[in-house]
């Protein structure tokens, strides 16, 4: 059993330290890329709160496929440079939306979401993957979020 639960009331910085630390011994060793992007997607929903939706889109040919994640069903293709996961994996940038309903191009998924942090991974220089979290509440997401999310795809990069 694994029980990597993060303590209750963590200041921002030290839960995004436990959960990268919790990410990297969870992937150990294990070279299955389904495997590990199920189990960080899992990792993701117990350490960051409100959230309804958490996971991995990948970068095949010129488009996004829907990887592992938890939340409701969701866009199984998403063409590069389109809507906020598409403009993340096409910028190579980092995409923090306060309010995806001011998002030119917003793909809705799940009718609840109402702010999003898009994340590339990247490696050898080229975007392989973007992580997507979609909170029900407007401005869920601020500096230390990203800053956190972009640790965590840097330090799992060539694990998924
Ligand atoms: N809202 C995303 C699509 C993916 S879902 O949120 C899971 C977007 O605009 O790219």
């Amino acid at each position: 059993m694994f029980d990597f639960t993060p303590d209750t009331d963590l200041p921002e910085a030290e839960r995004y330290r436990q959960l990268a630390d919790a990410a990297f011994a969870l992937t150990d060793g294990e070279d299955d890329p389904v495997a590990n992007m199920a189990n960080l997607a899992a990792l993701m929903a117990e350490f960051l709160p409100r959230l309804n939706w958490a996971g991995f889109y990948r970068v095949i040919g010129d488009e996004l496929v829907l990887g592992p994640f938890i939340g409701r069903p969701a866009c199984i293709r998403i063409p590069m440079g389109q809507g906020v996961c598409g403009t993340a994996a096409a910028s190579g940038e980092t995409q923090l939306v306060a309010d995806v309903h001011a998002f030119p191009g917003h793909i809705a998924c799940d009718a609840t979401s109402a702010s999003e942090l898009v994340v590339p991974v990247t490696r050898d220089g080229k975007v392989i993957a973007v992580i997507d979290l979609d909170s029900p509440n407007k401005n869920r997401f601020g500096q230390e979020d990203a800053a956190g999310i972009e640790k965590l795809a840097s330090a799992i990069a060539d694990r998924i």
